[in-house]
């Protein structure tokens, strides 16, 4: 596995593969790798000649009040991780090399953002497409490997390759879980043993609500309200939200006929978690 820094040197490296005609597959990550991260490695290692994963904690991705200096980093494990699970190159730009002056150019997302996360998160997903743009300039991949867990980002994502044509494949990969159904995390890591005992509570309450749609209701503000009540009663977690939408188009939704997303974002005292159940009616 290579490990690259500069910028510039993946460029080059990639324009190499570029000529060789390997499918590149790409896999961006924040680092603090796991099981989750992994699934999505192992997909892109399938079914492609190469395989880059880079990780970069995104400052213009993080609010003001948010974790950006205690997100969770190790770089010695997230490194053997990515050996272990083949990767074949790990870029891991400096912010410097990333964002080497004021930025003059930013992206702007207007559909998809003012919902679920970027309700609460202003400006998140801007950040998100920003340096999304980036990555996918200087790796230049075939085929993104996205996880469901962030499901909204799925959806950003998709209409960014959309919108810029970029010649590029979005796979989107399935959650993966805790055996307790929590969905992981490298935020799990702010809950104290409390807390964690009760996290699980979050995709009972989705599998409440959707056991609730399978059984007949189409009322999706009913959905949320018992899914609200649900999790409030078993945690004493503060709700951020919870709603049912259109999934991808994240629009709001009249009667559940489609294919919809419950999603959910709670506050623990040190950690902001977000789940989601995708919806099929039929
Ligand atoms: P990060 O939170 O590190 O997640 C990297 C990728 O791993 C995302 O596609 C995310 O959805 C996926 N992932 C995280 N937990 C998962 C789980 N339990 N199951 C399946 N996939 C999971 O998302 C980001 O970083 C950033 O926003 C990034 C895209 C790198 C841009 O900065």
């Amino acid at each position: 596995m290579y490990i690259v820094k500069s910028v510039e040197e993946m460029q080059a490296y990639v324009k190499q593969l570029k000529a060789e005609g390997k499918s590149i597959a790409f896999v961006p990550t924040m680092g603090y790798l796991h099981e989750g991260h992994v699934r999505l490695i192992s997909e892109a290692r399938n079914n492609n000649d190469i395989v880059i994963t880079s990780i970069f904690v995104n400052p213009l991705q993080f609010g003001p009040n948010e974790d950006f200096d205690r997100y969770p980093r190790d770089e010695a494990r997230d490194i053997d991780i990515a050996k272990e699970n083949h990767v074949d190159i790990l870029f891991m730009p400096d912010k410097s090399d990333m964002y080497p002056s004021d930025q003059g150019i930013h992206m702007d997302v207007t559909q998809r953002c003012n919902v679920l996360c970027g309700k609460s998160r202003t400006g998140h997903f801007s950040g998100v497409v920003t340096v999304l743009v980036k990555l996918f300039n200087i790796t230049l991949p075939d085929y993104v490997y996205f996880g469901m867990k962030d499901a909204q980002q799925v959806a950003v994502v998709d209409l960014l390759i959309r919108d810029l044509n970029y010649p590029i494949t979005l796979i989107p990969v399935a959650t993966v879980r805790e055996n307790d159904g929590l969905a992981k995390s490298s935020r799990n890591v702010y809950l104290n043993e409390e807390e964690r005992q009760l996290a699980p509570y979050i995709y009972k309450g989705l599998k409440y609500g959707q056991k609730l749609v399978v059984d007949g209701e189409k009322n999706p503000a009913n959905i949320v309200k018992e899914v609200k009540n649900y999790v409030s009663n078993q945690t004493h977690a503060k709700i951020d939200y919870v709603e049912v939408l259109n999934y991808p188009n994240l629009t709001p939704v009249k009667q559940i006929n489609n294919q919809v997303i419950l999603a959910i974002a709670v506050y623990f005292e040190k950690a902001r978690l977000i789940d989601n159940l995708v919806i099929n009616e039929d």
